[in-house]
């Protein structure tokens, strides 16, 4: 086939595995993604197609390629069928996963919750929570630090966002996501499905999640209602109460519950788990957790971080940037093209699915010297810079990148300020960590550790 002058490769002749062990590829891309793409990737190279039960995906190794669907040619992708239906029924139409001029008109209106100065307003209420919550440890106790960090994060996402608390409500708030998280991707990756009113056990403790999110973030939006003209006008769930169509009609109470679960859901789990990465990687690199602890003693002294230290804090920005090049939360993104595209001298038909992983690229060899090392050091050296764009992107690209970035960014480091001159964490005995990647990139059985006073 042929574009312009261009001769194009026919895509049905992209490298990957073939023959019988195909079916194997794809019953093991269910049960381990991150094995299964990164061998795919050092094996056939750069543009491979990956076997999935029912069809196949096109996973993208190289940065151009990245590039290619999340920025120069994002207009002719949307998320990925499984992505939507794995996260329709609790997101609905919410940032995350909505499309066109619906999409953009909800960014437009988030926008101005996200802007430095309002972030940066945020600072002390992250401090607080970190307090707070690092107030209920003791010398030598264990503890799921995983839940910890979800807890803690959840109380700075409601009363930064929306400005209110949620007492006694965050572990369960945990649970439920993480319940559902496993019960819709299971869901989505099933070729027939039980639909989801047939009364098994397993649908009814989901709807029962369901039902539990759906009170607390109506119960939110209800005392936002009930108070508009308290101190916290300007949060973001107040800006879009307020927000009004050109036509002078407001959201509809479904729109607004749906952006409210979705930065309920994005606003705290992503950096609950980069925190709960942090406190792992850095018990099992003393050194690191050597020089984070000079770095913090030096500039703080013990006293709580604020917002003017942080330009004065490398190690602890680069140490961040580190972790979320080994465990990025977000590990993998999909998009369904809904246009012919071509990448890699490949021409593709409407309908395929891409896959491009942050796991893959963060990994790789040909751009990270030691991948699989935690070295924070590498990024005091101008590693970004030399980067080739594509290969790091913890938060993705293009228009769909993360709005979140500056706030969770912040919250890390203010965290990890306030916690780290006080407490030190050890894997607890006979716990061992694994990796679950579901939505996100969780710890399968939690992270358990002892808690130790510095
Ligand atoms: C370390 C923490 C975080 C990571 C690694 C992360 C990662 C990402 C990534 C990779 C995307 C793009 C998804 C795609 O292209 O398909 C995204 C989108 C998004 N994130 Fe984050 N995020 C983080 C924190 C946050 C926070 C704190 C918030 C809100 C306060 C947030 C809200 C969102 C929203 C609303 C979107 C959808 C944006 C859109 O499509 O317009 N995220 N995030």
């Amino acid at each position: 086939m042929a574009t312009n002058t261009i001769a194009m490769k026919d895509p049905r002749r992209l490298p990957g595995p073939k023959g019988l062990p195909f079916v194997g590829v794809a019953f093991r891309l269910l049960r381990d993604p991150l094995e299964v793409m990164q061998s795919a990737a050092r094996e056939y190279g750069d543009i491979v197609r990956i076997p999935v039960v029912g069809g196949s995906r096109i996973l993208l190794n190289h940065p151009d390629y990245i590039q290619q669907v999340l920025i120069f040619q994002q207009n002719k992708f949307h998320k990925s069928k499984l992505s939507k239906e794995a996260t329709e029924r609790l997101l609905g139409q919410g940032l995350l996963i909505s499309e066109g001029d619906f999409w953009r008109r909800q960014r437009r209106l988030a926008q101005p919750a996200f802007h430095r100065q309002r972030i940066d307003g945020y600072s002390s209420t992250m401090v607080e929570c970190a307090q707070e919550q690092s107030g209920k440890w003791s010398e030598g106790e264990t503890r799921n630090i995983a839940v910890e960090m979800m807890e803690l994060t959840l109380e700075a996402a409601v009363r930064t966002l929306f400005g209110t608390t949620l007492p006694g409500e965050a572990q369960h708030v945990g649970r439920a996501m993480t319940c559902l998280m496993r019960y819709s991707l299971g869901r989505a990756r099933q070729p027939i499905r039980i639909p989801m009113t047939w009364p098994t056990p397993r649908n009814r403790r989901a709807n029962r999640e369901y039902d539990f999110l759906d009170s607390v973030v109506y119960r939110i939006i209800s005392e936002r209602k009930a108070q508009p003209n308290s101190n916290h006008r300007k949060d973001l769930l107040s800006i879009l109460i307020a927000a009004m169509d050109e036509d002078g009609t407001q959201m509809t109470p479904k729109q607004l519950r749906d952006e409210t679960m979705t930065l309920l859901l994005a606003g705290h789990e992503t950096t609950a788990l980069t925190l709960a990465w942090t406190w792992y990687l850095l018990s099992r690199n003393p050194m690191v957790e050597k020089k984070l602890h000079e770095e913090l003693g030096a500039v703080l002294g013990g006293r709580n971080p604020e917002l003017a230290d942080l330009g004065r804090l490398p190690y602890l920005h680069a140490m961040i940037k580190e972790v979320l090049r080994l465990y990025p939360p977000a590990y993998l993104l999909a998009r369904t093209a809904v246009a012919p595209f071509s990448v890699g001298g490949y021409e593709f038909p409407a309908g395929e699915t891409v896959l491009v992983s942050q796991w893959v690229l963060h990994r790789d060899p040909r751009y990270y010297d030691d991948p699989e090392a935690f070295r924070p050091e590498r990024w005091l050296d101008g590693l970004e810079g030399r980067l080739p764009p594509g290969a790091y992107f913890p938060f993705g690209d293009g228009p769909r990148r993360c709005i979140g970035q500056g706030f969770a960014m912040l919250e890390a480091a203010l965290v990890i300020g306030v916690i780290a001159q006080r407490f030190l964490f050890r894997l607890a005995p006979g716990r061992e960590v694994k990796t679950e990647p579901l939505v996100t990139l969780r710890p399968k059985h939690g992270i358990w550790m002892t808690i130790h006073r510095v």
